[in-house]
């Protein structure tokens, strides 16, 4: 089988970058430490950052995690494999340099025919933050995985384009102050909240005192200027009639990055217009910022999303960007 040397590999200690339906991770067998420790070197990532566990199945669970409370089991069986994190208890033989050194490991089963079958090659849990040097834009294909890490990795899984296109959204299940479990959102991702909702009732959302007194507990990666490309973004608005509003001061040349079609504007130097609905745009999107820090322009117009619940991880990976 195609992937026995990948496999092999990963369980010799080697970074493996790896498809899945979010975005290309950067892969290590997470039970060895030194391992691990190449990919925090590889991204340039701070080291008290934590990586996100991947296994081939829920079974899987118990090399990892000493718990998996009943919420926490309802969201597996509502959403694995697919685009989910659980923050869980983790075991005594996951490495600090996986998790932080926290006492809890993220973990999750990816819906990506490649990456289940490598990992099912391998027989380790694979630890893989996104494939790209810190606080650089996520890889969605194989190529973008080489134009940020290229000779920092031993080798790329080539299966194309991600479908989903943005992370997992990572939520932790934890002890609720007023009895029981509950389920706490760190970060949003390819699984929205409404989701989650249908399935576990409340979900909480991790409060803005978090993110800047306990964020390094919490979550750290909610808290960095992340998935940026080098030219400044800027917001616009679409007119009721269509049209996209470009301000008279602006920098030039400039690039448009729009939904659905580019609303009567001709004189951008770069444009590229993405689907109209949440997840064809965050499918495509990573791509698009790709495109823009290679365009050449002084800035990039984007315009303004919608409003809604649906949008809400698409607008936090853009204001991340450094929208404004
Ligand atoms: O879709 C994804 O999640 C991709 C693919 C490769 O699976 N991976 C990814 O990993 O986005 P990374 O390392 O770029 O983001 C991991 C996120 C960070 O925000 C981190 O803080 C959070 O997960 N995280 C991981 N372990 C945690 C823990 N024990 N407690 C709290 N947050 C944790
Ligand atoms: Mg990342």
């Amino acid at each position: 089988m195609l992937l026995r040397e990948p496999a092999q590999w990963l369980r010799d200690g080697r970074l493996v970058a790896l498809p899945t339906e979010t975005v290309y991770g950067l892969g290590a067998n997470a039970l060895d430490e030194t391992a691990v420790r190449s990919i925090f070197a590889a991204k340039q990532r701070p080291a008290f950052n934590p990586l996100i566990v991947h296994v081939a199945d829920p079974s899987w669970l118990g090399r990892v995690v000493a718990d998996v409370p009943p919420l926490a089991r309802r969201l597996i069986d509502a959403f694995w494999p697919g685009p989910l994190t659980l923050v869980l208890p983790r075991r005594p033989e996951v490495p600090d340099v996986v998790t932080g050194g926290l006492d809890t490991v993220g973990v999750r089963m990816p819906a990506h025919p490649v990456a289940l079958a490598l990992l099912r090659a391998a027989d380790v849990p694979v630890a893989a933050p996104s494939a790209n040097p810190f606080t650089r834009i996520s890889p969605t294909t194989a190529q973008h995985v080489l134009d940020g890490l290229g000779g920092r990795v031993f080798a790329v899984v080539d299966a194309g384009p991600c479908a989903v296109g943005i992370e997992s959204t990572v939520v932790a299940v934890e002890a609720d102050p007023r009895g029981g479990e509950r389920v706490v959102l760190l970060r949003e991702g390819g699984t929205t909240r409404e989701q989650l909702q249908a399935v576990v009732g409340e979900v909480f959302v991790a409060d803005h005192a978090d993110e800047v007194g306990d964020a390094a507990r919490r979550s750290p990666g909610r808290v960095e200027r992340h998935y940026a490309p080098s030219v400044p973004l800027r917001s616009i608005a679409r007119r009721a009639d269509g049209a996209l509003q470009v301000p008279n001061e602006l920098e030039r040349p400039f690039a448009l990055l729009c939904r659905g079609d580019a609303g009567g504007v001709t004189d951008a130097a770069h444009v590229d217009v993405l689907p109209a609905d949440p997840a064809g745009f965050a499918r495509e999107l990573y791509a698009a910022l790709h495109r823009l820090d290679r365009a050449g322009v002084a800035v990039a117009l984007v315009e303004q999303l919608p409003d809604d619940a649906a949008w809400a991880a698409v607008r936090d990976r853009l204001r991340r960007a450094g929208l404004r």
